[in-house]
C-alpha cells in the first residue's frame, strides 16, 4: 500500500503507517516545516518504506494516480489553500484511492481551539461539511462516511465513478 501523508509533524501518525505497510508499502510524508520533517526523518530513519520531504500540499510534486491512501491527519485546517491542497492530493491518488480527514476533536473544538491559540493558527479554519463535500467533489471525491462531534471528526472520501462501478458490479 502506498499512502500520503502530508503535514506530518513529527511523524507520529508516520512511524504507525510505516510500520503497517511494512516493506514492500511506501508512506511520503511531508511538512511545510523544515524543523518538524527533521524530526520526523530521525523518527522513522531505521523504516526505509517512509520517505520524508520538506514540501506543502499544496506543491508536492506526486506522480500522478500512484497512491492509494491519502490521510490528512490534524492538518487539514492548516492549509492555506485548501482547493489546491485537495487538486494536489487527490490527483496522486489512484481511482480506487481514498481520501481521508482525521482530527481527535471535531471541528468546533478545532477551531475554538485555533481561535484561542498562537495568532499563526488563527484562521485556520475546518470549514463546513457543505464547503468540504464541494471541495472534494470538485475533484470527484465523494463522501463515504462522515462524523464530526466530541469525539473527533472523520471523513471517508474515494472516487465517485469508482464508487459507481464498485456498486454496479455488485
Ligand atoms: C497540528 S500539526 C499535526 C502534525 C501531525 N499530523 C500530528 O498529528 O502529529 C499540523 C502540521 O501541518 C504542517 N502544515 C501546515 N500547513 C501545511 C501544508 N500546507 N502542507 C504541509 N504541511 C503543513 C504544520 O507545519 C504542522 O507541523
Amino acid at each position: 500500500m502506498r499512502v500520503i501523508e502530508p503535514g506530518c509533524g513529527t511523524g507520529r501518525l508516520t512511524e504507525l503507517l510505516a510500520q503497517r505497510v511494512g516493506p514492500t508499502g511506501l508512506v511520503v510524508a511531508f511538512n511545510i516545516s523544515s524543523a518538524m520533517t527533521a524530526a520526523c526523518a530521525q523518527r522513522v530513519k531505521r523504516l526505509p518504506q517512509a520517505d520524508v520531504y520538506c514540501a506543502s500540499a499544496e506543491e508536492f510534486p506526486f506522480p500522478s494516480q500512484a497512491f492509494d491512501l491519502a490521510i490528512c491527519h490534524q492538518v487539514f485546517p492548516h492549509f492555506d489553500d485548501k482547493r489546491r491542497a485537495v487538486a494536489n492530493l487527490a490527483a496522486a491518488l489512484k481511482p480506487t484511492g481514498r481520501f481521508v480527514i482525521f482530527h481527535f476533536i471535531g471541528s468546533d473544538a478545532i477551531n475554538d481551539f485555533h481561535r484561542k491559540a498562537d495568532p499563526s493558527v488563527l484562521h485556520d479554519m475546518m470549514p463546513s461539511e457543505g464547503v468540504v463535500r464541494e471541495l472534494l467533489g470538485s475533484v470527484g471525491l465523494e463522501v463515504l462516511s462522515f462524523s464530526d462531534d466530541e469525539d473527533g471528526y472523520m471523513l471517508t472520501a474515494s472516487f465517485a465513478e469508482t464508487s459507481r462501478l464498485r456498486y454496479q458490479a455488485r
